[in-house]
């Protein structure tokens, strides 16, 4: 059915405007109110933020707005304020300190609700937990969790006192743990002794016990009790949570903070080997989190909202935590796979906590069109209003799916397209405003000012792809790459002139609607999660059997892209099916599951150019199994080219 529906929806160049029942309750209702707060954004910048940032508590405020010396910004200077506060103590003076801040479902079943009055008082004990082990103002707090309340439980306590986090996803290996606690310097890690995943438990504390072996700044674990299983347990460094929390009392004033105070860290992959340390501060990112929240997901007081992003990428921080909780919203929080115990576990949490507003990834939505219809099709889903998705391109197919299965053509979608830098979704729907189309995320966010140029940083045509740059600052942009100010100048502000950088490809249509067309740079989307193909490159070549390593993305039909690899081994290895399990698992060692090479092919040479630069364009077409299209004679010896098709993995 959805199949023959696609095709002709697509030759009719379909839109989809709100519901007429959507418009007439949104925030923002019509084109017309959109553009007008969008020319005033833009002409009015100073004044626009200014009025959205009034609505949140300051403890001083602000003397300037904006600073701005590119690429060097500064919002709300000389303002005081503290986000944990703005999440928190504004809402317990109102009728909604009783009402549920956090509602959470762990994998094996359970559910617990904190309300607005509980998370409060569990934030306070937390973060004079941190203090009684001697974290200070601006030292950065390693966090490697699964997704249960403490979380953000945790990450709220950091805030409160103004430590800065750094999140790491629970699917990244010790080795990557390593890389990023020595970057931060961070002497603080909070884990658990596991979290549930397809009905099996994660090993965190096993993992940050390797970690820490090569970490000499480490001097506390805090160690949350999730699973109850043994663990290896350092009395002189590891601490139960449960058990230091019992030492202080639940009385810690939010301190209030510098509007350019850092408010957290977030690693992400470049194009180089090495990870990025993303920084974002207090006041911008706070304004930005809680304006875009209202303005894209139309986040009313009645709304359960769930963001099924695992809270250690950048979209469980801005939009499970921060920009959610600032709103006095309900959230959800899941722990687990969604196809445990069965396909349909999304569906029963949506019908079971009555969630109006839905946000996934388009590779979920694709997985789900795979198990089938009947799991949706077995639960109530009449609450849901909204749906949204993130992380990557839709396709049609996937889009138009979503709207009929789970949505019942009711429901309107936003298709946000942003960054772990931009810190906010930059380029979305309105949903009550917005005629949307399948697989584009249209139009500007107000305060963004997006352009498509070429390579010299001129304006395309429309119609034209070339690169998505941001001319403007923004207020949650990501202040610099943590210890490397040159490299966020030259990463980001470097490539185009006067522009931030986005290394994402794009095309504007006669609407000036805008369509993300993926990568420009070596970064590869894996199920909406970006990875640097010279981390896995890096990866492979630290295996001593490996001369020289290849690394490209290759489509797939669920995860958007999935590795290809491409290695040279030593003189005298032999290749095999063993050795290609043993670099596969090594890559897993070295980066996380997330990581694991689909394609591993072994070759005697790579193909080059004369300089010696390896031609990843040719290795993708090999991946990907087509013919390639472009220019082949700078290769240094093109029967590689043959000999590399031949071998199919
Ligand atoms: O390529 C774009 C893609 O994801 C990249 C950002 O990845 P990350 O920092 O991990 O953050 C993901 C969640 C915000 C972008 O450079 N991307 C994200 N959203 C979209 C998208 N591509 C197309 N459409 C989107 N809606």
């Amino acid at each position: 059915m959805p199949q023959k529906d696609i095709d002709s929806l697509l030759s009719e160049d379909r839109r989809f405007p709100p519901p007429a029942s959507f418009r007439s309750g949104a925030r923002i209702g019509s084109m017309e109110e959109y553009e007008k707060m969008y020319r005033d954004s833009v002409e009015n910048r100073e004044e626009f933020w200014a009025a959205v940032a009034d609505k949140l508590h300051w403890f001083r405020k602000w003397d300037e707005v904006l600073r701005w010396e590119a690429p060097k910004a500064e919002w709300f200077v000389g303002g005081k304020t503290n986000l944990s506060y703005n999440c928190l103590d504004v809402h317990l003076k109102t009728w909604r300190r009783n009402k549920a801040a956090i509602i959470w479902e762990g994998e094996p079943g359970e559910t617990r609700i904190l309300t607005y009055q509980a998370l409060h008082r569990e934030v306070c004990h937390f973060a004079n937990v941190l203090k009684r082990l001697g974290v200070k103002q601006g030292e950065p707090v390693i966090l490697y969790m699964p997704m249960v309340p403490e979380l953000a439980i945790a990450m709220l306590a950091c805030a409160r006192i103004g430590a800065p986090h750094s999140i790491i996803f629970g699917g990244f290996s010790a080795a990557s743990i390593r890389d990023r606690v020595n970057d931060a310097k961070a002497r603080v890690v909070i884990t658990a002794d596991g979290g549930w995943r397809r009905g099996e438990v994660v090993p965190l504390k096993e993992t940050v016990d390797k970690a820490v072996d090569e970490c000499p700044t480490i001097e506390q674990v805090v160690v949350l009790r999730r699973t109850g299983r043994e663990i290896a347990f350092h009395p002189e460094r590891d601490h139960w949570w449960h058990e230091i929390i019992e030492a202080v009392d639940a009385d810690c004033p939010a301190e209030p903070l510098d509007a350019e105070h850092p408010l957290y860290i977030l690693y992400t992959s470049g194009s180089t080997g090495k990870p990025k340390g993303v920084l974002h501060t207090t006041g911008g990112y706070m304004v930005g989190t809680y304006a875009t929240s209202r303005w894209v997901f139309d986040l009313k007081e009645e709304d359960t909202y769930w963001c099924t992003a695992d809270i250690g990428w950048v979209t469980g921080h801005s939009y499970v935590v921060y920009g959610i909780l600032a709103n006095g919203a309900t959230t959800v929080m899941y722990e687990g796979a969604p196809n445990w115990p069965e396909a349909d576990r999304f569906w029963s949490i949506v019908e079971k906590h009555g969630v109006t507003i839905f946000y996934t990834a388009p590779t979920a939505i694709r997985a789900f069109i795979k198990w089938g219809e009947q799991w949706p099709d077995r639960h109530d889903l009449s609450s849901l209003r909204l749906l949204g998705t993130v992380g990557e391109p839709i396709n049609p197919e996937a889009w138009i799916w979503y709207h009929t299965v789970i949505g019942k053509k009711r429901c309107p979608i936003v298709d946000t397209w942003w960054q772990t830098e931009t810190g906010t979704i930059m380029i979305s729907p309105l949903p009550g405003a917005t005629s949307t189309r399948p697989g584009s995320a249209t139009l500007p966010l107000p305060g963004v000012v997006p352009e498509i140029v070429d390579h010299d940083g001129r304006p395309v045509e429309k119609g034209k792809g070339g690169f998505l740059v941001i001319r403007e600052p923004w207020p949650a942009m990501l202040r610099t790459i943590y210890g490397d100010d040159e490299r966020y100048k030259t990463q980001y502000w470097s490539t185009v002139k006067d522009a931030y950088f986005t290394g994402d490809g794009a095309r504007r249509d006669d609407d000036d609607f805008y369509w993300l067309m993926g990568r420009v740079d070596d970064v590869i989307n894996i199920a909406g999660h970006r990875l640097g193909t010279m981390e896995v490159e890096s990866a492979l070549v630290s295996h001593p059997k490996v001369a020289e390593a290849a690394v490209v993305g290759k489509p797939d039909e669920i995860r958007g892209e999935v590795i290809a690899a491409f290695v040279t081994v030593e003189s005298g290895v032999e290749t095999g099916a063993d050795l290609e399990k043993e670099l596969k698992d090594h890559v897993v060692e070295e980066i996380g599951a997330i990581a694991r090479p689909s394609d591993l092919r072994f070759t005697d040479a790579l193909p080059k150019t004369r300089s010696g630069k390896i031609m990843r364009r040719l290795l993708r077409d090999i991946a990907a199994g087509r013919e390639s299209a472009g220019d082949t004679t700078t290769l240094e010896d093109e029967s590689i080219l043959k000999r590399l098709r031949e071998k199919k993995p």
